[in-house]
């Protein structure tokens, strides 16, 4: 082995990952690939990363305490592909010294681009719709059924402004939207641009006949979208969802649909998924999405991109870019 293979620090990827990002590690580092790209058990996990230095891992893994325990002291860095980092345990891999990174920007755009096609799609019945076309269930135009809800110069109300909610709100303001939003912290005017800034969520849902959930899924926002949230909303208001979904209580959002309190809502994200609430599926006003918020081949690029720039940073010796968790000395890691 050359001096160069030894120096190269040792990466478990647990997925499969887009050619050009698989080069790059083939490149700089000494790779354990998941050619098969099957989703690991915890257990496939701690073996796998025996004598690694570093992990690519994705949001199909739960790195919980449980697991950060059976990492090896050799590990070194986490880096997930994803922006959302709610399938780690940040606080018990920073107890352990463990650097966490995500990938943060690179997927707003993609991300709202389904959060306006989900909005779309539920508002008009994309759904029914094409399954009228499939199921040759069509039978004529018809001046008065089935009918849709009209997007244009509607409130839409955006649960977390950070940079997917904002990415959304442009979309939204080409449909003549007025955006309304609840944020922990009110943005400065030039990111604000007009829209309406509301402290507490129950005080701005009365004012959406759209509500887009953008906000990480925290202790704080898990079930946020609850029986009080959404009865809030007014009636025939829609729900979409491209964050996490356990932000979403499934037995409001469900019974809401159920009701006709809700016209209809747009999913990408599910509790437990893909194993969602079977209901769902039995829902003709629930648009459905298999998780692809940041599916597009650029932007999945741009995200191994973006977490290999984090772990060639971090074996430099340099903080990387989006580093999550204050882990002691970076000069250290170097190699
Ligand atoms: C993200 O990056 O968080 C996407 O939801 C994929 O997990």
């Amino acid at each position: 082995m050359g001096r160069d293979a030894i120096r190269k620090p040792k990466l478990l990827v647990t997925r499969k990952l887009p050619g050009p990002v698989e080069e790059r590690i083939r490149a700089n580092y000494r790779a354990a690939l998941n050619g098969a790209d099957t989703v690991y058990s915890s257990n496939e996990l701690a073996q796998r990363a025996a004598g690694m230095d570093a992990a690519l891992i994705c949001a199909t893994e739960r790195f919980d305490a449980d697991l950060i325990s059976r990492l090896p002291q050799t590990l070194r860095i986490l880096a997930t592909f994803s922006v959302g980092y709610d399938h780690i345990d940040v606080a018990a891999a920073t107890a352990r010294g463990i650097a966490v990174t995500n990938t943060p920007d690179v997927l707003s755009d993609a991300t709202a681009d389904v959060a306006m096609l989900l909005l779309l799609g539920a508002a008009r019945g994309a759904g029914w719709g094409e399954r009228m076309v499939r199921e040759q269930t069509w039978k004529a135009w018809s001046p008065t059924a089935p009918l849709g809800v009209e997007v244009t110069g509607k409130r839409l109300g955006i649960v977390g402004m950070g940079r997917i909610g904002q990415a959304t709100a442009r979309r939204a303001r080409g449909f003549a939207m007025t955006i309304h939003y609840h944020n922990r912290t009110r943005l400065e005017a030039a990111l604000e641009q007009g829209a309406v800034f509301h402290a507490a969520l129950q005080d701005m849902l009365p004012h959406c006949d759209f509500l887009s959930i953008h906000c990480a899924s925290t202790d704080a926002t898990r079930g946020l979208i609850d029986a009080r949230a959404v009865a809030a909303l007014p009636d025939s208001a829609i729900v979409v969802n491209t964050a996490r979904g356990d932000i979403v209580d499934d037995d409001a959002l469900i019974e809401a649909l159920q009701s006709g309190k809700l016209a209809a809502a747009g999913l990408d994200v599910f509790a437990g998924e893909p194993d969602i609430d079977p209901r769902y599926r039995a829902l003709d006003n629930a648009f459905l999405l298999p998780h692809l918020g940041s599916a597009t081949a650029e932007t999945r690029i741009a995200m191994g991109m973006r977490a290999l720039d984090n772990l060639d940073m971090y074996f430099a010796g340099r903080r990387p870019g989006d580093i999550l968790n204050d882990v002691a000395d970076f000069q250290k890691a170097g190699p």
